[in-house]
């Protein structure tokens, strides 16, 4: 078996899940189950529920994804109305029934649901232990129901605050107690929502889990507990002071989160994208101005910092081109996770952007809360996230829930974003709007339908990459972020090891890779830089290499260097991420179906990580 050795610096994996609760007037497993299957693009290695039937709890766990849970609930009779629910990623612990969740105390009167790190849990593992608690599985999150044990006096509100005072690191919690029909809710870093419902009251991971029930949600801020009784529910901060959780009305509907048709959500949001990139658009773009509400004042900005983590960090590398080049503003991108650490040269009239499809990503947070000298904007997708309360203006993408864990539409809405947000930038500075620029860019839906149209073909293609071992990226200039992006995708859902990388660096070391056994995509597109592209397939072409060309100009010497060439139309260099990135979406779509992978829930990983 021939080992790929990888070198691994000192890395700890860490990830995310989703929980559900429900306490009201309807029959609860139901309402936990459908909120597991829509919470499942989150983590899916284990699941377990929690309810409570006659004054004591009732705790069921399975391995494997939700249908596995679901056959074992499958004619099992139930009488509850409230209770809790989880589907996981495995963080501490492996992914077995036991380190499932929902977890509880020694006496069973305490279960938990968890989604997030205790980093002392160790520590207070061993004091509970000394104690005489019996901690059963390997999780962090097990110590949380033994901690509420140690503080329970028949009033679970008050067991969570004082047991949650002791928590080093990031949760999202719901808790429950066989004496007390009521549920537990709080926050502290990981994304927890309430769903307001009639006379029935929801906990969730996110607003996905309970719009088939209720579109008015609260989002918990941090360190704020909710405490849902027949009542309703009550807010107060860790202090015990009363607060008043401001509801926000979700406008997505339940089709938006349905596959509509589609085998895999994946390829349903590659095809949403014409709709998606209008709606970014939508309301934005005037004869005369850019409408984008950002209270800061665009003409002393001298440095914009970017940061952003995975496929949008790709878009904010995109960004730097864009912005540099419409608006003549230095522009520096880094990895949230990198940046976050660094020692930060801001200046009071730098701005630094934060992108985030999610909102949630803790990395991207983490680096934004690093910064306090200076404006800050967020590019998010998801209204009410932590990134988009936390920053002092934002851009919201209006590109609906993205269910694939392999992001598609979110990118080229975060494109268009950052297109916007350059062309505001020059218009506020220099009076000019790039009106050629702008017609184009309200072309670029229809644009992006007629490539979608070519998905059979691209389809063929993708059947000759399926044996495939590594294939290699290769764009420049603004397409070098879009190589990278493509070779992201490729790896995220088909396995299959991938690099992106600027045309001309290759023969300073990757070149080394070429052989006949090798595919090489090259973006090429018409401009200054088109022959130079046309000299790096020759050299690849020299070495045995198969090249897939994405090409906006028909061009005989490519006739002959590509084995398969996909046509996309020629659009200007700044809009051309937008436009070449479409096949590359669907040929890391098709080769992963192809091989049958489940695209939507690729393996190790999850829809956005929340934890460090
Ligand atoms: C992309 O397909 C991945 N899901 C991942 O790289 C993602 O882009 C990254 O985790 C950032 O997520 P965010 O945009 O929600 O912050």
């Amino acid at each position: 078996m021939k080992f790929e050795v990888f070198v691994f610096l000192i890395i700890k994996y860490n990830y995310m899940c989703g929980i559900i609760g429900y306490l009201g007037k309807k029959p609860v497993v139901p309402i936990l189950l459908s909120g597991l299957k829509r919470l499942e693009y989150r983590g899916y290695d284990s699941a377990g529920i929690c309810i409570r039937e006659n004054d004591a709890l009732r705790i069921i766990k399975k391995e494997g994804p939700i249908k596995m849970i679901e056959a074992k609930l499958n004619g099992l009779q139930f009488t509850s109305q409230t209770g809790i629910a989880h589907t996981r990623w495995a963080t501490h612990g492996r992914p077995n029934e036991i380190n499932a969740h929902p977890h509880s105390d020694c006496t069973g009167k305490i279960s938990i649901v968890h989604n997030g790190i205790i980093e002392n849990f160790q520590a207070l593992k061993k004091l509970l232990e000394r104690e005489g608690h019996t901690i059963k599985s390997e999780t962090d999150s097990e110590i949380i129901a033994h901690l509420i044990e140690k503080f329970y006096t028949n009033n679970l509100e008050e067991a969570v605050v004082r047991a949650i005072k002791l928590l080093e690191g990031t949760f999202g919690l719901a808790v429950m107690s066989a004496s007390e029909n009521k549920i537990v809710a709080v926050r502290r870093g990981s994304p927890l929502i309430l769903g307001i419902g009639e006379g029935e009251i929801f906990v969730a991971s996110d607003a996905s889990a309970v719009i088939e029930y209720t579109q008015q949600v609260v989002y918990l801020k941090d360190n704020e507990i909710a405490t849902i009784t027949e009542n309703g529910y009550s807010l107060k901060n860790i202090n015990g002071e009363s607060l008043n959780g401001e509801i926000t009305e979700i406008k997505w509907t339940v089709d938006e989160i349905e596959k509509d048709g589609f085998k895999h959500f994946m390829l349903k949001e590659i095809f949403e994208q014409p709709k998606t990139v209008a709606n970014t658009l939508r309301g934005r773009l005037g004869s005369r101005e850019i409408k984008i509400s950002v209270n800061l004042n665009p003409k002393i900005i001298d440095k914009i910092i970017i940061t952003a983590c995975g496929t949008s960090w790709h878009s904010s590398l995109i960004g730097k081109y864009l912005i540099e080049k419409i608006a003549g503003i230095p522009v520096e991108v880094d990895y949230a996770s990198e940046y976050r650490y660094r020692s930060h040269i801001v200046g009071p009239n730098n701005l630094l952007v934060v992108v985030s499809q999610s909102g949630e990503t803790a990395d991207t947070l983490g680096a934004l809360r690093e910064i306090k000298n200076c404006e800050t904007l967020g590019i998010v997708n998801i209204v009410g996230s932590t990134i988009s309360r936390e920053v002092n203006s934002g851009i919201y993408l209006h590109a609906g829930p993205e269910i694939g864990v392999a992001s598609t539409k979110a990118f080229t809405s975060q494109v268009t974003a950052l297109i916007l947000l350059a062309l505001y930038f020059k218009k506020e500075r220099t009076g000019i709007l790039d009106q050629e620029l702008v017609a184009e860019l309200l072309m670029i839906p229809e644009e992006i339908q007629g490539l979608l149209n070519q998905a059979d073909k691209i389809k063929e293609i993708a059947k000759n990459l399926t044996a495939a071992k590594n294939i290699l990226y290769l764009g420049r200039g603004i397409n070098f972020p879009v190589a990278l992006e493509g070779a992201l995708k490729l790896k995220e859902v088909s396995y299959i090891h991938a690099e992106g990388y600027p045309a001309a660096e290759m023969k300073h070391g990757p070149i080394a890779l070429i052989d006949e056994n090798m595919f090489v995509v090259f973006i090429i597109n018409h401009g200054p830089i088109f022959e130079k592209i046309i000299s790096n397939m020759q050299e690849v072409k020299a070495r045995g290499g198969k090249i897939i060309a994405i090409c906006d100009l028909e061009n005989d010497v490519i006739k002959k260097l590509a084995d398969y060439i996909i046509m996309v139309p020629a659009v200007s260099e700044e809009l051309s991420p937008l436009i070449n990135i479409i096949p590359l979406q669907l040929l890391a779509y098709y080769v992963a179906d192809l091989n049958g992978i489940n695209v939507d829930k690729p393996r190790n990983l999850a829809k956005s990580v929340t934890v460090e």
